[in-house]
């Protein structure tokens, strides 16, 4: 790419992640944004929240990535010149691990990158991965960077807990966006973006606590208290808004054609602290006592920092991240979320 896309697709938009960057794109760019979603009533909402923009957003209706007849054509005609891929299903409540999870996952990246090689005039693709492409749960030591794949099998990832699922469904995705660019003729290049959890406010519609998306319902969860603290799988995390600039920027940048970006905070975390923190913060947990160690896991560590240099991205600390959620969240109960 030598040049930055004027018209850009996102897909994903209605979650937590797309949800922000929209934002980002908003704020950090004057361009023309599409917006591909399965529920055109979560895009209208995602419209009317942002009713300064309308002159510069508009949406398409695009099927469920399960679905037999999948062909986003229509959503990358007209002119389309940089598409932002975050759409992905992200759940374990579960009963078909490949069905609902692993092929959705292949088959939205697929379809997407055969819709923008078939359109012609598109740049650049952005595609949120995961650290869940990236981990290795053998690994005792060392620092992940953006070399490491999961070893993690299909058929291990078909026969395995929804959470091994989750990562095949991140990993062979992201294998397959990079075959397809590595088989020549796309006529774009791709970005690739893998962050590990991801917490922070909430810009997508949400009408309750239950609506809330996995990472966030976590967190959520911990601030409460009402259970026992849910067990960190990884200590790395990255703020949602800083994630959200690093997609930009991983569009915009010519020079960040062709790479793959591990986008993580260099401070580790757990849930303990998680809620240690909201004990401090929120006069609703003053005076909590927080069961488990305050220290992070620190037998591992992960290279965001090329990710900050190349994409010209800071991250925030975990306070304001936690604070930033917890807030918003207690508030939106009070008002009878
Ligand atoms: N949250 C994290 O901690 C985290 C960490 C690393 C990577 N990621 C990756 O970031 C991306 C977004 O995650 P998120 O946390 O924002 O999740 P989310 O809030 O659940 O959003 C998922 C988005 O994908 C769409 N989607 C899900 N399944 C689909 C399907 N079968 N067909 C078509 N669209 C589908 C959803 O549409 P609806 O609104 O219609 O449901 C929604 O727009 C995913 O690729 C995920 O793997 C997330």
């Amino acid at each position: 790419m030598s040049s930055p896309p004027t018209h850009i697709l996102l897909t994903g938009a209605t979650g937590f992640i797309g949800a922000h960057i929209l934002d980002a794109l908003l704020t950090h760019t004057n361009l023309p944004i599409r917006i591909a979603v399965r529920s055109p009533a979560k895009g209208a909402a995602l419209l009317s929240a942002r009713p300064q923009h309308t002159a510069r957003l508009s949406t398409i209706t695009i099927p469920d990535f399960s679905s037999p007849t999948l062909d986003l054509t229509p959503a990358l005609a007209g002119g389309i010149d940089g598409v932002i891929h975050v759409a992905s299903p992200v759940t374990y409540a579960i009963t078909d691990n490949e069905a609902e999870l692993i092929q959705p996952a292949i088959r939205g990246v697929e379809a997407v990158l055969a819709a923008a090689a078939a359109a012609g005039g598109v740049k650049r693709v952005v595609l949120t991965s995961s650290f869940a492409a990236v981990l290795d749960i053998s690994r005792s030591g060392g620092e992940y960077t953006a070399a490491d794949w999961n070893p993690i099998t299909y058929a291990e990832g078909v026969a395995g807990s929804p959470v091994e699922a989750y990562r095949a469904s991140k990993k062979f995705a992201e294998r397959a966006a990079w075959e397809f660019v590595g088989r020549g003729g796309a006529g774009f290049d791709l970005v690739a973006i893998a962050p590990p959890m991801v917490f922070g406010p909430v810009v997508h519609p949400v009408g309750s606590v239950r609506e809330l998306n996995d990472s966030a319902a976590v967190l959520w969860r911990a601030a409460e208290g009402r259970e026992a603290l849910p067990v960190a799988r990884v200590a790395f995390w990255v703020d949602v808004r800083d994630l959200a600039e690093a997609h930009v920027q991983a569009l915009l940048r010519p020079e960040a054609g062709g790479k793959r970006y591990l986008v993580a905070a260099p401070e580790r975390f757990n849930y303990a602290l998680a809620a240690t923190i909201v004990g401090e913060e929120f006069e609703f947990a003053k005076g909590r006592v927080v069961e488990g160690s305050l220290v992070p896991d620190q037998s591992k560590s992960i290279d965001g920092r090329t990710a900050a240099r190349e994409l010209g991205i800071s991250y925030r600390g975990f306070r304001e991240s936690v604070v930033d959620l917890v807030a918003q969240i207690s508030k939106k109960q009070e008002e009878g979320w």
